[in-house]
């Protein structure tokens, strides 16, 4: 391994053992809904979201051990919007994380559950953890609220799903993903400063780092469900155009949207130097990583 994947999988390990705390129920009435968000949450995810608000906390100055919570709150927040997004009344896909989708493995109905289950269960995570760590906990809760909700993620997708079948600009597409995709990936960047008690400024760098870092990801995953390959995804690829979905990779030549997703990479890039965290050389590499993914 080599010092970027130690560092990553040093915070992978801190969010499973979170994740597993805090989804840890057994032999309850409701054992299949349980069973559900575990499978959802389980293996499988890169955990980009946590991994950055660790290493967002840890520049900082902040301790990992109490955000750990916080991570895996983010994490599950995000298993949910999977869980929705491939619905048939959605993205309908049958594959997510190398394994049958939720509702495909439990039913439409414990997959709706197992996502709103996920939801309340991250806010609940994050509010008992702001007994013990106060202000900059619930500043960091208020955070992920806004981000996840109708000014942001949510819109994002009722945003993705009108401009089904419709006739979409660059900038339409960009204010989509600014909000679907864009808006939990800074959320995680600021939550991780907010929690180690990072004055304004920073937190604001943070987050800007995390919006043109997530439209780069979004554009990578456009590229990904037209080019890429299913097995290693672990999703199916073709469902934006099964979809009749605009993306990025339809707009576009590959190696334009691949060019605008290395712009993008590069703003992110200066404003991580701007900030000169401890961890900057970490998360710079996790940034290039990104761009040349194949999951
Ligand atoms: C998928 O997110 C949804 C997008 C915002 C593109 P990820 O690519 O982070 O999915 P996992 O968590 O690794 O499965
Ligand atoms: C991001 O968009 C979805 C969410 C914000 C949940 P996609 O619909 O492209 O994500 P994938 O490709 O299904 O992972
Ligand atoms: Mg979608
Ligand atoms: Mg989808
Ligand atoms: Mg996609």
């Amino acid at each position: 391994m080599n010092e970027l994947e130690i560092q990553i999988q040093k915070y992978r390990n801190l969010v499973e053992q979170a994740l597993k705390k805090v989804l840890q129920e057994k032999d309850l009435p409701q054992q299949q809904v349980l069973e559900a968000m575990r499978y959802s949450v389980g293996a499988g995810g890169k955990r980009i979201r946590p991994v950055l608000l660790l290493a967002f906390c840890e520049g900082c100055g902040g301790d990992v051990e109490k955000a750990a919570p916080f991570a895996a709150a983010i994490e599950m927040l995000h298993s949910y919007s999977l869980i929705h997004d491939d619905l048939p009344c959605m993205d309908n896909d049958d594959m997510r994380r190398g394994k049958p989708s939720c509702h495909i493995q439990f039913g439409e109905a414990l997959a709706l559950l197992a996502g709103d289950g996920l939801l309340n269960r991250c806010f609940e995570v994050m509010l008992f953890s702001c007994l013990t760590v106060g202000q900059n906990g619930i500043k960091a809760a208020v955070t992920l609220s806004k981000a996840a909700g109708v000014m942001g993620m949510i819109g994002g997708q009722v945003l993705d799903l009108e401009m089904e079948e419709k006739t979409v600009s660059k900038e339409q597409l960009l204010t989509m993903y600014h909000l679907k995709t864009g808006c939990l990936l800074s959320a995680a960047c600021r939550m991780g400063c907010e929690l180690a008690g990072a004055v304004p400024e920073i937190s604001q760098t943070a987050e800007e780092f995390g919006d043109a870092l997530g439209l780069a990801f979004q554009i990578v995953d456009d590229l990904l469900d037209l080019y890429g390959d299913a097995k290693i995804l672990g999703k199916p690829t073709g469902s934006d155009l099964e979809n009749q979905k605009t993306t990025f990779a339809t707009l576009c030549s590959r190696e334009e949207a691949k060019a605008y997703a290395s712009e993008l990479t590069k703003k992110a890039k200066l404003l991580l130097n701007k900030m000169g965290l401890s961890t900057g050389p970490f998360l710079y590499e996790l940034t290039s990583q990104l761009l040349e993914r194949e999951k």
